[in-house]
């Protein structure tokens, strides 16, 4: 419930991407916000304030002088109590109008009329042509001038046939950047590199050496950094999991090829932090076949070798200038001398420990934290906010 106890004041303005709206105030329900809807009259040509109404829970608004509202200011009165505005979809006609300061319908003037410093977000839809049209353009710069904050637009099929830059974000990309908007920057414009989920180690073209892992703690600490601010790159072994929106996913399978995506991303970019959260496979299958291994009778088992695959935290750890380093243990005992032991052994200033078979494939968590003063537990939680937690942690030591 990243959302919860907030209220967003959703604009419709007139486009066919006003369907995805609908699945956005749902979403934002489902995250705990209240949602007050307010409909421009070119936006209920395209979806209808019943369904808006529906999906809300809360009576839909389009019109200045509707006198339900107890003052008959419901421009005024619709924000007061609002945390953010979100124009969902935002047409091109209502950017020219937010870029001049146009009051000529309830949306727009509830627009200019809302409280100083209230967050007002726009999700740009519209053809390709209108987006690159130069007034757009100049419109825009004026939008990002004034502080209001543009959620997109994406690339990609347009409903109008063409292709190209226009498109709205889909409302779960939507959700996440309105979520972000509510968490304090405490990461920003750190680069932050993260690895997350189990190895692949192959024995075969069909068979493998894999472990439970399922990537969702590191997907989490990926996104709430992300969240925070941060320019992100996740390395991941295989999951079934999203890459978190805005993030930059780099799929790998074997440890190796970890090991060798992380040094690529040091090497492209200065990295200010390194968060180790994989369960990389110590070993790998020294003589893997090339070809599916096949039965041949009762005594002759296939002879597995194996060789040691490089530690990446350690890796990252020796080198010079390194990034602040975050290593992670799954013990299945002992946790507090274990974990205090690792984080000397791995010589890094941080080190996170759990108790891994009771936590992996999980979607709830509880962690002790190991730094040189000792340590710290971070009670049991969704991994969500415990990701939360330790991004608000690591930039408390980092800062
Ligand atoms: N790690 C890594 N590369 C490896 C192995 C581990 O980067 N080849 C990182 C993990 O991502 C984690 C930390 O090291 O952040 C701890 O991993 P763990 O396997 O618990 O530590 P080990 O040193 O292998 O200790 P153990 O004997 O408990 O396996």
């Amino acid at each position: 419930m990243k959302l919860a106890g907030k209220k967003i004041v959703l604009g419709l303005t007139g486009g066919i991407a006003c369907y995805k709206a609908a699945e956005l105030t749902r979403a934002l329900g489902k995250a705990g916000a209240t949602v007050q809807v307010v409909m421009t009259q070119a936006a209920t040509q395209f979806i209808t304030t019943v369904t808006m109404q529906a999906l809300s829970g809360n009576t839909v608004y389009t019109d200045q002088w509707d006198a339900r509202i107890h003052n008959n200011m419901p421009h005024i009165d619709l924000t007061r109590d609002a945390d953010a505005i979100v124009i969902v979809p935002c047409s091109t006609d209502f950017i020219f109008k937010l870029a001049h300061g146009a009051c000529d319908d309830l949306l727009s003037t509830l627009c200019i009329a809302r409280p100083f410093g209230m967050p007002l977000m726009v999700a740009p839809a519209m053809n390709v042509e209108m987006w690159q049209n130069p007034a757009t353009q100049r419109n825009i710069a004026q939008l990002r001038a004034d502080g209001i904050q543009l959620l997109g637009p994406a690339a990609g099929d347009q409903a109008c046939g063409e292709v190209g830059m226009g498109r709205m974000l889909e409302p779960d990309e939507l959700l996440a950047e309105i979520v972000a908007n509510f968490q304090p920057k405490l990461l920003a414009g750190k680069h932050v590199l993260v690895t997350a989920g189990p190895t692949f180690e192959p024995i075969d073209p069909v068979r493998g050496i894999t472990n439970l892992s399922s990537g969702k703690m590191g997907y989490a600490i990926a996104q709430a950094a992300r969240e925070a601010g941060a320019i992100v790159t996740l390395v991941s072994g295989p999951t079934a999991l999203d890459a978190p929106y805005g993030t930059n996913r780099v799929s790998v399978q074997t440890a190796q090829q970890m090991h060798d995506a992380v040094m690529t991303a040091l090497a492209q970019h200065r990295q200010d932090v390194f968060i180790a959260v994989a369960a990389v496979a110590d070993w790998r299958v020294a003589n893997a076949s090339t070809q599916k291994l096949k039965k041949s009778g009762d005594r002759d088992m296939p002879q597995l070798q194996f060789a040691q695959n490089p530690d990446i935290l350690a890796a990252v750890a020796a080198l010079p200038g390194r990034p602040y380093c975050v290593g992670f243990a799954a013990e299945s005992e002992n946790l507090l001398q274990y974990g205090a032991a690792k984080r000397v052994k791995k010589n890094v200033p941080l080190l996170v420990g759990n108790i891994g078979h009771s936590t992996f494939g999980q979607d709830d968590n509880e962690l002790v934290l190991f730094d040189e003063q000792g340590h710290k537990n971070l009670p049991r939680a969704d991994k969500q906010t415990l990701a939360g937690q330790l991004v608000a942690e690591i930039a408390a030591r980092i800062r």
